[in-house]
C-alpha cells in the first residue's frame, strides 16, 4: 500500500533495527505505557506479526517515499472490549525526525480508507490520551470525532475515544 509520500509494508523481525528510535523514545512514548527495552520491543514485535494470521489486519511499517527510510508504523489494532463492544483501533507513532510533515494524518487517512474500503469496517476508532493534543488533531483531520472517554488497564485516567464512520456502510 502507498500514498503519494509513504509506503506501507508488513513488520518482519527484522524491524527490530529500526523500531527502538519509536518504541524506545522517552518523547514518542510520552502518552503510551512509557518506552520499551530491547524484550519489550522483540515481545512488541511478535505479537504485532501475529495478529496478521489471527485477525486477517494489522499494522505496517511506514517508510518515507523520498528517502526510502523507516518513519514509524501505522494500522490497525483490535480491541475485545472498549466500554463492552469489540473495536478495531488506528495506531501509529513516528519517529521523532518525521513529526510535523502530516505524515501521520496521511498515513491514518489511508488505513482508514483501507479499513473501510477493503475489510468494510462499519466504523474505526482512535483511543487518544486527552493531552495528547498532535494525535487528537490528526485523528480530527482524519475525519475521527470525540465519542466517549475509556478507562485501559494500566491507566489510572481516562482516554479519549474518537470514531470515523465508513460512509458507505453508516445508517
Ligand atoms: C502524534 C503524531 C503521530 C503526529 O505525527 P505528525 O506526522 O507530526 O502529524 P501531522 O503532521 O499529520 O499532524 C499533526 C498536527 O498536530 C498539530 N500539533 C502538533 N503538536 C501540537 C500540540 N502540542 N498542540 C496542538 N496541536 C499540535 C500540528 O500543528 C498538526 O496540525 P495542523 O496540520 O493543523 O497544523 C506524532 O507526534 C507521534 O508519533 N507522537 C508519538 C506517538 C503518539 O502519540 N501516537 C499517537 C498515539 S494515540
Amino acid at each position: 500500500m502507498e500514498t503519494s509520500r509513504l509506503i506501507f509494508r508488513p513488520l518482519s523481525q527484522k524491524d527490530d533495527v529500526w523500531l527502538p528510535a519509536v518504541l524506545a523514545d522517552g518523547e514518542v512514548m510520552r502518552f503510551s505505557m512509557g518506552v520499551l527495552e530491547r524484550d519489550g520491543i522483540a515481545r512488541w514485535l511478535l505479537d504485532r506479526i501475529a495478529e496478521y494470521e489471527r485477525d486477517g489486519f494489522g499494522v505496517w511499517a511506514v517508510a518515507e517515499k523520498a528517502s526510502g527510510e523507516m518513519i514509524g508504523y501505522c494500522g490497525l489494532l483490535r480491541y475485545l472490549d472498549v466500554n463492552g463492544a469489540a473495536e478495531v483501533e488506528v495506531a501509529y507513532r513516528l519517529m521523532r525526525h518525521a513529526w510535523g510533515k502530516g505524515y501521520a494524518t496521511e498515513a491514518v487517512m489511508e488505513t482508514r480508507d483501507y479499513a473501510f474500503r477493503h475489510l468494510k469496517l462499519k466504523r474505526l476508532i482512535a483511543i487518544i490520551d486527552p493531552a495528547n493534543l498532535a494525535s487528537i488533531r490528526v485523528a480530527e483531520k482524519a475525519g475521527f470525532s470525540f465519542e466517549s472517554t475509556v478507562m485501559l488497564d494500566g491507566y489510572d485516567y481516562p482516554d479519549r475515544v474518537y470514531v470515523a464512520s465508513n460512509p458507505v456502510l453508516a445508517g
